[in-house]
């Protein structure tokens, strides 16, 4: 393309409007989606594709391997033929926070100052490197407050992202955070119970490979928001290192096990303590809300992301917190286009919710 035409076609992505493509660079795959909103609140998806990235092509939030990224991006848009250029983007990990709090309520001006005042302080990596946003969940009358919920990312790290998405040929309309996109797919998911579960509080979580990010949902919203940096490629790196297979190998024994099906006994016993390790820390992190007698206990939980799918990730979960627990479907309230095939949708439903969920913005 000439630098006029590519001058111009940049252009027109400034007038883009409308639902926005869903980008999710996990540290497994890059996934996109997209979706249509068919009637007021009603979605249909109409792509998906995701892409695997080779190992440590991205460690925490370093990008190793740029284009291998770019190139995932660029495949997805022309194989799936998808014209659209604007993108909402996720965030996740240690750069990114968020903050449930209450500030007084009065002029709009004031709450607002306040809010972004009051967050500062949450912000570990410090609020002058951070992007802020916030969203109003609800008014208390009783108490004459507003409880909103603060979103943070590092602008530097945003900002690399972005880059990445540009070379592509996508503009990041919006940058979301991973959580917040499983917090719309939630409400959108169970919005006929939304009222009970809000008073009964629940636990959501994302057993992603890098991170398990764990929702507390209450009142109306997310209450507590946190990343356990334990995730499947741990496992992939120790089932390679026992095994003296490489990562790819290593996946695939993990993911589909033996000739039979069956997943050798070395790694049952490396799953076994992989698991007992983050249920160590999704204790850590849960405590204040599954100890019996707290006050702030949660009835419900519900998993997504690809290694909740891991034999016995489920069972030691409800062991753990004693609450059934159930997989997010989105496809109860998701219509879909084309005929994707049954385990297709399955991945998508795991692996693929964080990008349903960015994919349900618009501008
Ligand atoms: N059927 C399966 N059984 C066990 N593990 C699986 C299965 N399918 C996928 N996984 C694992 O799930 C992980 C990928 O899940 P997901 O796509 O949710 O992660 P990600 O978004 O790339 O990671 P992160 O969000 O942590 O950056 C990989 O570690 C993969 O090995
Ligand atoms: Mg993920």
């Amino acid at each position: 393309m000439s630098s006029l035409l590519k001058k111009i076609s940049d252009l027109k992505v400034n007038f883009e409007k409308g639902q926005l493509l869903g980008v999710d660079i996990g540290l497994s795959s890059v996934k996109l989606a997209v979706l249509s909103e068919i009637k007021k609140g009603k979605y249909r998806l109409d792509k998906f594709r995701s892409i695997p990235l080779s190992e440590a092509a991205i460690i925490e939030d370093d990008i190793q391997k740029p284009e291998e990224i770019i190139d995932a991006l660029v495949r997805i848009l022309t194989e799936e033929k998808i014209g659209k250029k604007i993108a909402c983007l996720g965030m996740n990990g240690p750069n990114t926070v968020t903050k449930r709090l209450q500030v007084p309520d009065g002029p709009m001006d004031d709450v607002e100052d306040n809010i972004l005042w009051e967050s500062e302080q949450y912000i570990p990596f410090g609020a002058d490197d951070a992007e802020i946003s916030f969203s109003i969940i609800r008014r208390i009358e009783e108490e004459d407050v507003v409880d909103a919920i603060v979103g943070a990312a590092r602008i530097d790290v945003v900002e690399r992202y972005q880059e990445l998405l540009k070379e592509a040929g996508l503009t990041a309309k919006i940058v979301d955070l991973n959580v917040f996109a499983i917090v719309n797919i939630f409400e959108l998911v169970f919005e006929n119970s939304l009222e009970e579960l809000s008073n009964e509080g629940a636990i959501i979580i994302d057993f992603g490979a890098q991170y398990t990010s764990v929702i507390v949902y209450k009142n109306n919203g997310p209450v507590l928001t946190k990343e356990v940096p334990i995730g499947g490629v741990l496992l992939t790196e120790e089932i390679q290192r026992t095994m003296g297979v490489s990562y790819d190998e290593a996946e695939d024994l993990k993911i589909h096990g033996d000739d039979n099906g069956n997943l050798p006994e070395e790694i049952l016993g490396i799953l076994e303590v992989h698991i007992e390790k983050l249920m160590d820390e999704l204790k850590k992190v849960l405590n204040f809300y599954i100890a019996s007698g707290s006050s702030e206990q949660v009835g419900r939980c519900y998993i997504t992301g690809g290694s909740a799918k891991l034999p016995g990730v489920k069972e030691s979960l409800e062991e753990l917190i004693n609450i059934d627990v159930e997989e997010i479907n989105p496809f109860e309230v998701i219509g879909i286009k084309k005929a994707f095939d049954e385990d297709e949708l399955d991945d998508i439903a795991s692996s693929g919710l964080v990008s349903l969920g960015l994919a349900m913005r618009k501008i």
